[in-house]
């Protein structure tokens, strides 16, 4: 990135699928891999890039604040040891004129000329900055047993709007037929060894709107599989851009539409 950016209107998400990708803000500094939600709250000014020239990431902005909420916040994610905040790089050089975007979300940004780049931290008065990661992997699922049941949400916007779940394999029962009515819901097959029903590329994306019947497949996967979900009360619209990159699919196994000719 040749700028900095500061989301005035929203918190951010990063997921990021294949990296390593290192973060620069204005809270501090940190390097995020494979499977790692990074968290930028609102207003804090940020840029990342690849370390190594290629990455994978994809962004949730939320106007509503993001909170890591478990429900069983001791058995679930184990903050001290996983969730890891960013560092003040005292090193970092004061750099050079730096374009800064404060973006708002109908897309009309003020732009600043700073005289020199705003992420060089000078000096760090408290512990815990505000942007840390985590990643998917020490999450725990969660089940109940002998049948299993839903699953649990780690992290939820405080109005509510946005939850999102670890849906890794775990031992439970097939989820029944079902409609969201509420949510609609997107899932992200991380990567394998085993597939989640119809989807084993690494990066893979799915769409169930809110209304649609669908079933869903097994998550007991014996093999074990790493994958997310993200259920929003918004009514998603994909771009032009988006729909030339997918495929329709059916809700039962989450595979190809029998209706897509190859
Ligand atoms: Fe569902």
């Amino acid at each position: 990135m040749k700028f900095v950016v500061r989301n005035v209107e929203a918190d951010e998400i990063h997921f990021v699928q294949s990296g390593p990708v290192r973060f620069e803000t204005d809270v501090g500094c940190l390097t995020a891999d494979e499977g790692d939600f990074v968290c930028i709250p609102r207003a804090v000014a940020y840029r990342f890039a690849p370390v190594n020239g290629a990455m994978r990431s994809l962004i949730i902005e939320s106007p509503s604040p993001l909170k890591l909420a478990p429900p069983a916040p001791f058995g679930m994610i184990n903050f001290p040891r996983d969730v890891k905040h960013a560092q003040a790089n005292p090193e970092m050089p004061p750099g050079g004129p730096t374009k800064m975007l404060l973006k708002t979300a109908d897309g009309e940004h003020t732009v600043f000329r700073m005289p020199h780049d705003p992420l060089a931290l000078g000096a760090v008065i408290s512990e815990n900055a505000p942007v840390w990661k985590l990643n998917l992997t020490k999450i725990q699922v969660m089940t109940y047993l002998p049948d299993g049941g839903p699953p649990t949400s780690f992290l939820a916007s405080d109005a509510g709007e946005i939850l999102m779940f670890n849906l890794s394999s775990r031992i439970t029962n097939r989820p029944p037929v079902h409609v969201n009515a509420d949510f609609d819901e997107l899932v992200f097959y991380v990567r394998g060894p085993g597939a989640w029903g119809g989807c084993s590329e690494p990066g893979t994306l799915t769409w169930v709107p809110k209304g649609v019947i669908h079933h869903g497949p097994s998550e007991n996967v014996s093999e074990g599989y790493v994958a997310w979900l993200l259920e929003t009360r918004a009514t998603l619209r994909w771009t032009s851009e988006a729909i030339a990159a997918s495929e329709l699919m059916e809700t039962g196994e989450y595979g190809t539409h029998p209706s897509v000719k190859k």
